[in-house]
């Protein structure tokens, strides 16, 4: 199909109710520019802030956004100490601005890695924004899919010593509304940038039948028009689950 064909698809059929996104490449967008990893990462957040734009505009109904991983953690504690600042910054000055987007946030992860402040300020965020009703925006901060899982395990075993949960009547739904992204529709698309083709223990239970999305861009590159792009792909996708798609 040609791309102007594939422009006129997207234009009538609906978004994918839930994309996830994992925002790779800043290091090297800096690096190729012989700039500080810090520039890459700084860029990487205007590009955080023109997809949710977009994604509220489209009507996607959720975000999902991978801003820093369970293994980020043990990358040099200079690297770290700007990544948790960027965080910080983007708390404070952002929140009134999803505020008049109607953009409601959650954030999903390890948040006990983080210094109080953060913490507090995170806290406090999604207080102020959990009343919006458009865009859910989930951040992924220090967040394993690994950890969601063993999370979820965790709380459905506390249920069961306790009585309030039968050990036979675990199943997949079970087990699914114990996972972080439990309140949001399941992921559609899943999205990587900067032309690593892995999942990186992002999310790993709610991908089951997720469409995959690898680019080359780097994420400080990737914008509004390369989103399309990737939509468009998904709507290209015979989605089967395992079906036969209509034949009997
Ligand atoms: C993604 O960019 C941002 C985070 C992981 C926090 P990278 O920092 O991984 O950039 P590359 O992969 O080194 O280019
Ligand atoms: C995954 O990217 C994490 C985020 C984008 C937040 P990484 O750059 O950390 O992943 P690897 O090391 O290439 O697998
Ligand atoms: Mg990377």
């Amino acid at each position: 199909m040609s791309s102007a064909n594939n422009t006129s698809t997207n234009s009538v059929k609906a978004p994918p109710k839930h994309i996830a996104i994992i925002m790779d490449g800043n290091g090297r967008w800096a690096k190729s520019r012989n700039l500080p990893r810090s520039s890459g990462h700084q860029k990487g957040v205007k590009s955080v802030r023109t997809i949710v734009k977009h994604c509220a505009k489209i009507g996607v109904n959720t975000l999902t956004l991978f801003a820093f991983s369970s293994e980020n953690i043990n990358r040099p504690s200079e690297e770290v100490g700007l990544l948790f600042k960027l965080f910080l910054t983007v708390l404070r000055n952002e929140t009134k601005k999803l505020k008049d987007n109607n953009i409601k946030l959650d954030i999903i992860g390890d948040l006990s890695v983080f210094t109080p402040e953060i913490q507090d300020h995170a806290e406090n965020a999604q207080q102020q924004l959990q009343n919006n009703t458009g865009l859910n925006l989930v951040i992924a901060a220090n967040y394993g899919g690994q950890w969601d899982i063993a999370e979820a395990a965790k709380k459905i075993a506390v249920k069961a010593a306790k009585g309030e949960i039968n050990p036979e009547s675990i199943d997949n739904k079970v087990f699914s509304a114990h996972t972080a992204l439990a309140q949001y529709p399941r992921v559609d698309l899943l999205i990587r940038t900067s032309g690593e083709v892995r999942i990186s223990n992002f999310l790993l239970w709610d991908i089951a039948y997720s469409e995959l999305y690898f680019c080359e861009t780097l994420w400080p590159d990737f914008d509004a028009n390369e989103l399309d792009i990737a939509i468009n792909n998904f709507h290209s996708r015979d989605r089967r689950f395992g079906e036969r798609n209509g034949e009997k």
